[in-house]
């Protein structure tokens, strides 16, 4: 895995597909002295994601990428990313899967947030599955990313306690509080572990 050298923060895309608050936060975690990373790009397949908004906030690159052919998505992203020497990617949000072929040209160097306990409840809709089957917890977890969904070495984990009566609304704004700890810590852990 990369480390950060001296004082230089490693440059860093966010994907995101909506809201990006999970890109909010990790902006404002990229300003601490402490923080290991800097953001300097963020990346949408969807024109109209709320989180781009943060780009001009913030002043960083931002870039809408067409992902009708997922394969020339992938190249134009491959070459952006080259040009302005990300060299590490936090997914937030992002709803495409990345192909096999982009993970390798990034390979330990993508990172993705999920809110559940993996390896339970991969893919969508996981609060509602876990109420459903009324499970006791849910939660959230950093992993990097792998070419398998949801799948990559876990990295941190927080469990959130389902209340009783608990709806799938409420649950998932008590695990995105705990996302927006989680995700600097787990950079954290990365980078500053010996
Ligand atoms: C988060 O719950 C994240 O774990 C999931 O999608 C949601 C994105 O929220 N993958 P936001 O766009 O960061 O607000």
């Amino acid at each position: 895995m990369i480390k950060s050298i001296g004082s230089n923060k490693i440059k860093t895309a966010v994907f995101i597909s909506g809201t990006g608050s999970n890109l909010k936060n990790l902006i404002k975690f990229s300003k601490q002295k402490n923080s290991p990373i800097s953001i300097d790009y963020i990346l949408s397949n969807k024109r109209d994601a709320k989180g781009l908004s943060f780009g001009k906030i913030f002043k960083i690159k931002k870039k809408v990428f067409d992902f009708t052919k997922h394969s020339t998505a992938e190249k134009n992203i491959i070459s952006e990313l080259k040009i302005n020497d990300i060299n590490l990617i936090c997914l937030a949000g992002f709803m495409k899967v990345l192909s096999a072929n982009f993970i390798k040209k990034f390979k330990h160097k993508i990172i993705n947030i999920h809110p559940s306990l993996l390896p339970d409840y991969r893919g969508l809709n996981t609060h509602k599955r876990a109420i459903k089957n009324k499970e006791k917890y849910s939660g959230c977890t950093v992993h990097f990313v792998n070419s398998k969904l949801d799948s990559g070495k876990i990295i941190l984990q927080k469990k959130v306690r389902i209340k009783k009566n608990e709806t799938f609304k409420s649950l998932e704004e008590r695990v995105l509080i705990q996302e927006h700890k989680l995700y600097p810590k787990a950079i954290l852990k990365i980078f500053t572990s010996p």
